[in-house]
């Protein structure tokens, strides 16, 4: 049944109509669900029609297919964040299909897999390879929809931030990457309200995806069962987070329910910031 809110407007699919760029829409290998297939997947479900970009292309066209299967419309596209043309053909090919781009979703963030470490032990490689990845991809995907959003006068940025960036970490790079990105999320959200242009991000705790399992259980060496128990117990919630935890917040800063919501940084992380010790 049909239920308008009082803006009048009716809610039967939270993003019909909407084009969703989703970058970093496949996910690392392993068990589990990754945080950019399941927003993929919650985008669609929703009516949005997702261009799905990854470096790996067999992993986003997995994404798309598990879309297509719901019936949702979405196609894959091949790019590497740290190549600026890629993150220029990218937007091309979605403006070309579909001729707008009303969300920009940034998932693309690496940690130990790019060698992430101490500020003592850290290299230089390392640095910039996961700077670049987190926080520049992130900057160019900006530079190059933002454009196509003023000319619209619309459009609604969400980048995937960590709680990291203001908790505690044992890794230098992807800390301050992810600081770096909420303070670029602040600064285009303010340079570009008046072009009604919403900019967020979403700053995920510990979240059960094969990226953050997998890759700790075999960097650090630590039983999967017991790395697991050990996530849980740091959560007041009692629970380790799933990606459709993530997606759901996303999902909403996407969507028209956040039209008066800009430049935020938004932990789901169950409190876990609460229980820092
Ligand atoms: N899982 C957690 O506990 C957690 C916590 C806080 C923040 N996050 C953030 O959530 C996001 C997704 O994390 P996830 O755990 O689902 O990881 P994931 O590795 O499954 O997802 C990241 C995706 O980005 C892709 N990618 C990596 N480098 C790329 C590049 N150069 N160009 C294009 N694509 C590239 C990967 O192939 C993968 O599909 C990341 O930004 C991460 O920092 C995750």
């Amino acid at each position: 049944m049909d239920n308008p809110n009082e803006r009048g407007w009716t809610p039967k699919k939270r993003l019909e109509g909407k084009v969703a760029l989703v970058i970093g829409a496949g996910q690392s290998a392993g068990e589990g669900l990754g945080n950019g297939r399941a927003t993929a997947l919650r985008f669609a479900r929703e009516g949005a029609r997702v261009a799905a970009a990854n470096r790996h292309i067999e992993s986003v066209a997995e994404t798309v297919d598990m879309i297509k299967a719901e019936g949702g419309e979405a196609f894959a596209l091949r790019t590497d964040v740290t190549v600026e043309q890629d993150i220029v053909d990218a937007v091309k090919a979605t403006m070309d299909k579909w001729g707008r781009i009303d969300i920009l979703h940034y998932n693309v963030g690496v940690s130990l897999g790019l060698g992430d470490t101490n500020v003592i032990e850290i290299t230089e490689t390392a640095f910039d390879n996961i700077y670049k990845t987190n926080l520049r991809g992130a900057a160019f995907a900006c530079k190059h929809v933002l454009p196509i959003m003023r000319e619209q006068r619309s459009g609604a940025i969400v980048n995937v931030s960590s709680a990291t960036a203001v908790g505690l970490s044992p890794f230098v790079a992807y800390k301050a990457s992810k600081a770096a990105m909420n303070a670029m999320t602040e600064q285009l959200a303010l340079q570009n309200a008046p072009y009604n242009i919403r900019v967020n991000a979403i700053m995920p705790g510990l979240i059960d995806t094969p990226m953050a399992v997998q890759t700790r259980v075999e960097k650090l060496s630590v039983p999967r069962e017991q790395l697991l128990a050990e996530r849980a117990a740091k959560v007041p919630l009692g629970r380790r987070g799933t990606a459709w935890d993530v997606a759901d917040l996303a999902l909403f800063l996407a969507s028209e329910e956040a039209s008066f919501i800009t430049g935020e940084c938004i932990l789901v992380d169950g409190g876990r910031i609460l229980n820092r010790t």
